[in-house]
Formats: structure tokens, sequence, C-alpha cells
């Protein structure tokens, strides 16, 4: 595994991390903890440190779990989790933004982690008249002072560029930028990671295989149908446009040899602002050829420690 410092955060995160919106079933897999649990200690023994959750996974449900796979082992793990939102059921949200019912999410969090303080809480995509609220930065940073939170992150949203949050970070007191960034989305490049650098702000690409279309398992023609996947929701004739593109990429840029998700993540770590990468996981195996990454990581980054 290779290391990075996450920013100004200061935080040793694996350039290698742990997605797991998977955990809270909307990808056409229910988990059971022993899975979790397994999933979580070989990823462990492969030198990921890194793990990103959310309030909205289910319930708190994926938080639940990582929290009973980590017990006893708090400190191996840097963990990210996030705020503004309430689950209903698959694929249904309510926001819940006042500094209220994010203190309330706080604390929910933090028992279902069954932990005491979350390493990097992390605005959960919301815009800008969520963002702009003086009172919730003003809470959120009492929560610091308390020892809830260690550092604060904003998960910019899909939809928009989002240069406005990004610039504003450091004024509300985040060090940390989670985006959207792969091989088939590369929109960040032009003005957002650049913010990022200026700033000295980690920064997490999620993602990082097109929810799964830069596996290399998934060729054109292919068509999510589980209705419990969250990609049967996507619009199928984008879905076969990205498709079509990952057959040219895979012939015209993917090294012989090099299975295609190790590519496409190690292609991500190669931009001087990205620290770390956070794919989703859904059985050990991808958990092992996402960490062998790693490997073909130059280890001259600007963010690289030992
Ligand atoms: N707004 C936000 O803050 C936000 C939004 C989205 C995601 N996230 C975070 O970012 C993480 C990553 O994004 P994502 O999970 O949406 O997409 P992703 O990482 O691009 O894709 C994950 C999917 O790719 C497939 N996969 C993973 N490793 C593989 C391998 N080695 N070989 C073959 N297939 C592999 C798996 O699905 P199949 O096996 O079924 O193909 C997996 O579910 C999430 O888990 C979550 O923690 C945050």
């Amino acid at each position: 595994m290779r290391y990075r410092r996450l920013g100004k955060t200061g935080l040793r995160v694996s350039v290698i991390g742990l997605g797991t919106w998977q955990f809270g079933g909307e990808w056409g897999k229910q988990f059971t903890q022993s899975e979790v649990d397994r999933l979580m200690g070989r990823a462990q023994e492969m030198g990921i440190n890194f793990i990103d959750t959310a309030e909205c996974y289910g319930d708190h449900l994926s938080e639940q779990m990582i929290g009973r796979a980590i017990r006893g082992q708090r400190d191996k793990w840097i963990i990210a989790t996030k705020f503004g939102h309430q689950f209903v059921r698959n694929f249904e949200r309510v926001d819940r933004w006042s500094s209220d019912e994010v203190l309330a999410q706080l604390e929910d969090s933090l028992k279902a982690l069954g932990t005491e303080t979350i390493d990097l809480y992390q605005f959960h995509s919301g815009n800008d008249q969520a963002f702009n609220q003086d009172a919730l930065w003003t809470m959120l940073d009492k929560q610091r002072q308390a020892g809830k939170i260690r550092f604060l992150g904003i998960s910019i949203s899909s939809k928009s560029e989002n240069l406005y949050q990004v610039q504003q970070a450091t004024r509300v007191g985040a060090s940390v930028i989670q985006l959207v960034y792969n091989r088939l989305d590369r929109g960040p490049e032009q003005r957002v990671l650049p913010a990022c650098q200026a700033q000295d702000l980690g920064v997490l690409a999620r993602v990082p295989l097109a929810s799964g279309l830069l596996s290399g398992k998934y060729r054109p023609g292919t068509e999510f149908t589980q209705t419990d996947d969250m990609r049967s929701l996507q619009d199928r004739a984008e879905v076969q446009r990205r498709l079509q593109l990952v057959q040219e990429i895979a012939q015209q840029e993917v090294p012989p040899g090099v299975p295609m998700a190790v590519w496409a993540l190690a292609w991500c770590l190669q931009h001087p602002a990205v620290t770390c990468v956070i794919p989703g996981c859904k059985t050990i195996e991808q958990v092992e050829m996402n960490a062998s990454a790693a490997e073909l990581v130059p280890p001259d980054h600007p963010q690289a420690v030992e």
C-alpha cells in the first residue's frame, strides 16, 4: 500500500480507501455482518486504513455494520461519514440540514459507529442554500472543539461543478473535498482540483470506477435491470454511451495484462491534487484487486508520505 497526507488535516491515509454505500443495500445485494467483517478485515490486511460511509446508506445501517466490524480496533481506521439526510427507504431520502437536525444525526452516527469521535464529517452533497448557513458551521465547529469531530469535509454534488462550495471550504472550516473523478468524468480538472490545491485540501475521488462501468466486466449492451441496484435508475442511453467509451479506452489506453479496474484506480491517483480513491466494494476479491492498484502508483506524488 502507499500512503498520502490528506491535505491540511495531516492524516496519513492509504491511497486506496473503502467506499461503503454498498453496505446499505442499494447495489443489488444485502450484506450480512460477517461479510462486512471479512471484507474489512481483508482490507486492513492489505494496508487500507480509510473508510467512507454516510448517514443514509440505509438508516445508519452501513455505519452500524462498520461500527461492529471495527470493535476493538478503532485506532486502525480513519472513518469518514456524512450528514444532511434521513434515509426513508431504498432510493428515497428527506433533506435534514438545520443545525439541530445535523446535531441529532451526529449523535446517531457516533452511536452507530460505536465511536467517540468521527475523523472526517462531510457535508453530503447539499445545495448552496443548505451550505450557506453560518449556524450550521458554527455548531459543527463547537462539536469539533468538544472532540466529537476531528475534521470537516465537503462532499460536493455531482450535478454541478460546485466551485463555489470548494472556494468556501477554508472559510467554513473544511479541510477535505470529496468529488466525482474518474477516467470518464474529468470535469474537476479544470477549476475544482486547482482550487483544492490552492487551499491545501485533501481530495477524495469518489465513484472512481464510474459506478462499476470502468471495472472491465461490462460491455456495450449490458443493461442493469435488477430493481434493487441503483444503476437500474440511471439513464439507459447514457449508460450505453459510457460503455461504448469504456470499450475504446480499454483498447487504446489500458496496458495489456493490467485489469481495467486496477488501471482505472491508478489513473485517478496520478493527478497531483488527488489524495485517495474510495471504490465501493462488494466482495473480498474486489477489495484485493482494488488494493493492488497501489502497486501501479508512482511514489513521487506531492502528498506522498512513508
Ligand atoms: N454524494 C456522495 O457523497 C457520494 C455519492 C456516491 C458515492 N459516494 C462514496 O463513494 C464510494 C464509491 O463510489 P460508488 O461505490 O458509487 O462507485 P464506484 O466505486 O465507481 O463503483 C463501485 C462498484 O464497482 C464494482 N467494482 C468495485 N471494484 C471492482 C473490481 N475490482 N472489479 C470489478 N468490479 C468492481 C462493484 O459493483 P458490481 O460488482 O456490481 O459491478 C461496486 O459496487 C461509495 O461507496 C460511497 O462511499 C459518495
